[in-house]
C-alpha cells in the first residue's frame, strides 16, 4: 500500500550552466552532512529496536541465497501494474510509486535480485524516460533494476484491464456481491495482452535459461503462451487475489483457458491454504487431472504443477526502523495540529478506494459507536486514507460518492465545524507521508469483505515499535490467519464492527502492548525476502531451475 514518491529533475530540460552546477555543489555538501546524521540516527534506532530487527532476513540475505539457488538463470518478475509511473508536472517529470501491495512488496524483491520487472507503461511521461526497448533503470536516484515497459494499444488496454481483469476476474474472485462481468471481446483483449507479455518476456531474455515470476490475475494465460515457445523455462505464478470456491468459478465461461494457462507453470502461489485447496477442487472439478493430495500438485498431460502457499509481508523492518525516526513523530504531531484532533484518540483506515476493501461497511460501523456512546463523541477522531483506483469504472466511481456521502452524513450527525467526527483523505501518499499516521493512530481497521493478504494489516503493526496501538481486523482477509492477536470482526456485521472499534479504543494498555508484541513477532519473522526467498527455494528444491534449457516439457 505504500507508495514513496520522489521527485526528479525535468529529464528534457536543456544542459546544465555553471551556477547550476555550484549550487549542486552545494546541495552536495550539506547533501552528505544530513545523510551522515541519518545514517547515526538510523544505527542508534536499529540498536535500541534490537533483535526484533537485526534477526530479520535482509535484501542482503535474499541476493545471496537467489545467487546460490538460481546459478546464472536470469530471474524476470512480469505483472500488470508497473513498480514505478513517470508523470508530467508543472515542474518537470515527477516519479511516483504505484499503489497496492503487490507493487511495494515486489520492488524489494527486484532491487534485492536485480531482477528484470516487466510491466505495462501507463503513466503520461513513461515513455519519455525510456530507451527505445522500453528500459529504465529504477528506483530513481538509487538504479537497482530495469523495468522494461510494455506499450500496449489504448482500446486493448482498455478492454484487458479496465473491463476484464477489473470488472470480470477482480469480482469474480473476491465473491464481494458485485456482479463479474462476462464479455467476450474482453476476454480477447486479454488473450492478446497475455500473449503480448509473453512476447515481451522472451524477448528480454534471449536464449538465457530463466526463471520468470508471473505476478496476478492480469497475466494468467502467459504461461501458456511461454511454455509453447521456450519448454526449458522455469515459471512460477503468484496470485495475489482470493482463488474462489469451485461453485462461483463454474459462473466463468473461460474458466478451462484460465486453468490450462495457470497449469503450464511449474509453481502456483497463494497468500493462505484455503485459496490453494479451492484452487485444487477447482482443476478436479473442470479438467481431466490427476491431483496429489500428499504433494500438493497437478499432473496434466505429462506435466506437474506444485501449488503452495507464500503468505506475502512487507518490509517490516524498514518501516519499523522508519517508525522510530523523529521525522515520524514529528509528522504524527503535525497531523493532530493540521487536523486539529487535539487530544482526541484517532482510528485510522488506508485502502485503496475499492469495494472490496469494506469502507462503507467501516464508516456504517462507526457510525453506530458514535450513535450508542455519545461520551465517545469529540474525543474520537477517524482518519479515512481513500486512494483513488480504477477511476473508470462505474463501480468505483458510485463507491466514491458513496464513501463520501457517508463522510458527510457522519459529520453531520456527530461532527462539528472545527472538530469532523471523520476525515476524508483522498489522495495517494508515500512512504514518508504515510508513516507518521500509522505512528498517531491508536487503532486502525481492516475491514476487507475479501482480501488475499492485506499489507496495510502488517504495515501498521510493523509501524508500532512503542506497542501503543490496537489492530481491528477482518476475518475474510489472509492476514487475520497469521495475526491472531488482532481484534477481529465481521465487516458484514455492522454491532460487531462497532463494538470491536469500541474494544480497541478502551483495550487495558498492557493487553494493548502483548496483543501487539505478538502481531510484531509474526510480522518480523515472514518478511518481503522471506517470502521471495522460499519461493526461490521451492523453485530450486521442486527441481524447476536447471540452470540450463530443459529437453522437453514433459517432467
Ligand atoms: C491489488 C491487486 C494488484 C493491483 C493492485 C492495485 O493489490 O492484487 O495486482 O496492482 O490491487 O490495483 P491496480 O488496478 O491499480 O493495479
Amino acid at each position: 500500500m505504500m507508495a514513496p514518491s520522489y521527485r526528479i529533475p525535468n529529464l528534457l530540460s536543456g544542459t546544465a550552466g555553471p551556477s547550476y552546477n555550484s549550487k549542486l555543489m552545494g546541495t552536495a555538501k550539506t547533501d552528505v552532512a544530513r545523510r551522515v546524521r541519518q545514517a547515526l540516527t538510523r544505527m542508534a534506532n536499529r540498536q535500541a529496536l534490537g533483535s526484533e530487527v537485526s534477526d530479520q532476513t535482509t535484501s542482503d540475505d535474499l541476493a545471496r541465497a537467489a545467487r546460490g539457488y538460481l546459478g546464472d538463470a536470469q530471474i524476470l518478475i512480469a505483472s500488470n501494474r508497473e513498480p514505478y509511473q513517470h508523470v508530467q508536472t508543472p515542474s518537470g517529470i515527477e516519479v511516483v510509486r504505484s499503489p497496492g501491495g503487490l507493487a511495494s512488496a515486489l520492488d524489494s524483491v527486484a532491487r534485492a535480485t536485480g531482477a528484470t520487472w516487466i510491466a505495462q507503461g501507463a503513466a503520461d511521461a513513461d515513455r519519455l524516460v525510456c530507451d527505445e526497448e522500453g528500459r529504465v533503470r529504477v528506483p530513481p536516484g538509487n538504479e537497482r533494476y530495469t523495468l522494461k515497459r510494455l506499450w500496449l494499444e489504448p482500446e486493448t488496454r482498455a478492454l484487458e484491464y479496465r473491463r476484464f481483469c477489473n470488472g470480470c476476474l477482480w469480482p469474480l474472485c473476491h465473491i464481494v456481491y458485485v456482479r463479474p462481468h462476462f464479455v467476450a471481446p474482453r476476454w480477447r483483449a486479454y488473450q492478446e495482452v497475455n500473449e503480448q507479455f509473453a512476447e515481451a518476456i522472451l524477448s528480454s531474455l534471449g536464449a538465457r535459461p530463466g526463471l520468470v515470476l508471473l505476478q496476478d490475475y492480469h497475466l494468467g494465460l502467459c504461461a501458456s503462451a511461454l511454455r509453447a515457445r521456450r519448454p526449458d523455462l522455469s515459471i512460477v505464478m503468484f496470485w495475489h487475489i482470493p482463488w474462489p470456491n469451485r461453485e462461483v468459478f463454474r459462473t466463468f465461461p473461460w474458466r478451462r483457458e484460465l486453468l490450462e494457462g495457470l497449469l503450464a507453470c511449474d509453481l502456483v502461489g497463494f497468500h493462505i491454504q484455503y485459496h490453494a485447496t479451492n484452487f485444487l477442487d477447482t482443476v478436479a472439478q473442470e479438467l481431466e487431472s490427476h491431483i496429489d493430495h500428499e504433494r500438493f500438485a497437478i499432473r496434466r498431460r505429462g506435466r506437474k504443477t506444485f501449488v503452495r502457499t507464500y503468505p506475502i509481508s512487507p518490509d517490516a523492518a524498514e518501516i519499523s526502523l522508519a517508525a522510530s525516526e523523529p521525522w515520524a513523530a514529528r509528522g504524527a504531531e503535525q497531523v493532530r495540529e493540521q487536523l486539529r484532533l487535539g487530544d482526541a484518540q484517532v482510528v485510522l483506515g488506508v485502502d485503496r478506494l475499492d469495494y472490496t476493501k469494506g469502507i462503507p461497511e467501516r464508516i456504517a460501523a462507526y457510525e453506530h459507536l458514535l450513535e450508542n456512546h455519545p461520551e465517545l463523541r469529540g474525543r474520537v477522531a477517524f482518519i479515512q486514507i481513500a486512494v483513488p483506483s480504477r477511476v473508470d469504472l462505474p463501480e468505483y466511481q458510485s463507491l466514491a460518492v458513496t464513501v463520501e456521502e457517508l463522510t458527510a452524513r457522519l459529520n453531520r450527525r456527530f461532527g462539528s465545524a472545527d472538530r469532523p467526527a471523520i476525515h476524508l483523505i483522498t489522495r495517494n501518499l508515500g512512504f514518508r507521508d504515510l508513516i507518521p499516521y500509522y505512528v498517531l493512530a491508536d487503532v486502525a481497521v481492516v475491514s476487507a469483505l475479501h482480501d488475499g493478504m492485506n499489507l496495510v494489516a502488517k504495515e501498521y503493526v510493523a509501524a508500532k515499535v512503542q506497542l501503543d496501538g490496537a489492530l481491528v481486523l477482518s476475518p475474510f482477509t489472509g492476514a487475520a490467519r497469521e495475526l491472531d492477536q488482532a481484534i477481529q470482526a465481521s465487516p458484514y456485521d455492522t454491532e460487531a464492527l462497532a463494538a470491536a472499534i469500541g474494544r480497541a479504543l478502551t483495550l487495558d494498555p498492557a493487553e494493548r502492548a502483548r496483543r501487539m508484541r505478538a502481531m510484531r513477532e509474526v510480522v518480523a519473522g515472514q518478511n518481503i525476502y522471506d517470502w521471495a526467498r522460499k519461493i526461490l527455494r521451492d523453485a530450486r528444491r521442486l527441481h524447476l531451475v536447471s540452470g540450463a534449457p530443459r529437453p522437453g516439457a514433459s517432467r
